[in-house]
């Protein structure tokens, strides 16, 4: 039996297949829909997810401010499919990814959106965006299809800490993780080693990551799905 990687050997190992899949093609991994991606593509992708998470939903996302006045966080913004339409609507879009390779796509993409910063982070926490974003001073935060690839619930559970932490009270931390944890008869479970299928989440299980973070888990949709939708108001 392989022995289990330590916590630094898991992020060094998420690093590299990160790295690996952005040198491989990193649009596809990013969003498996298309083997190739033009810009236009790539472009209307992230705008469609804004349109449908963002656009949709801006009730629980602005509660009443100007979006052009919000500074918003994003985790795991590959190579900034969806960065760059949030800096389309909100004032301020900090954005992190473990891969290094992600960035420089990221940040190649983002050119003319001076809105928009991607940095380059070590996988487990938001200590990068000291300088940039002050405690309790982010409005929103927002991450899609990436905790879905985590397969440490450690990890998870820092980056929702470090997003309280950013956030001020009331603000809005809407994000995605693995939800199947049975489907036909199949029991869904990561192994440390593996840096595609994240650790799942059952309702309880959210439900008791938002207690455990400080914030309140107010709504949740796909639990037992892939896509798993949480929506944590910081308390
Ligand atoms: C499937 S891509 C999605 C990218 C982007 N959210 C989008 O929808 O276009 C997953 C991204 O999560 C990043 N990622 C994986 N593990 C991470 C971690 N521990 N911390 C930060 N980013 C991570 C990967 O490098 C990759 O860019």
């Amino acid at each position: 039996m392989t022995p289990p990687l330590t916590p630094d050997e898991q992020l060094e190992k998420m690093r590299r297949d990160w790295d690996e899949r952005a040198r491989e093609n990193a649009r596809h991994y990013v969003n498996t829909e298309r083997e190739q991606w033009t810009d236009e593509q790539f472009i209307a992708s992230g705008e469609q997810t804004v349109a449908e998470e963002i656009l949709t939903d801006m009730g629980n996302i602005c509660q009443g401010k100007d979006p052009k006045q919000m500074r918003v966080i994003e985790i795991g913004c590959g190579a900034g499919r969806v960065t760059r339409a949030l800096a389309g609507v909100f004032g301020e879009v900090h954005a992190v990814d473990i891969s290094g390779e992600m960035i420089a796509r990221a940040r190649s993409f983002l050119a003319g959106r001076p809105n928009a910063h991607a940095y380059q982070n070590n996988g487990v926490d938001l200590s990068v965006l000291n300088p940039h974003v002050a405690d309790g001073s982010a409005d929103f935060a927002f991450s899609t299809i990436v905790f879905q690839h985590i397969p440490s619930r450690e990890v998870i559970e820092t980056y929702v800490r470090e997003v309280s932490r950013l956030l001020r009270p009331g603000a809005l931390f809407k994000f995605q993780v693995q939800g199947y944890v049975e489907q036909d008869g199949i029991v869904y479970e990561s192994t440390p080693g593996d840096t595609w299928i994240g650790v799942t989440f059952s309702d309880e299980q959210a439900v008791e990551l938002a207690q455990k973070t400080g914030f309140e888990p107010r709504h949740r949709h796909g639990a037992n799905q892939q896509y798993f939708w949480l929506w944590f108001f910081k308390q």
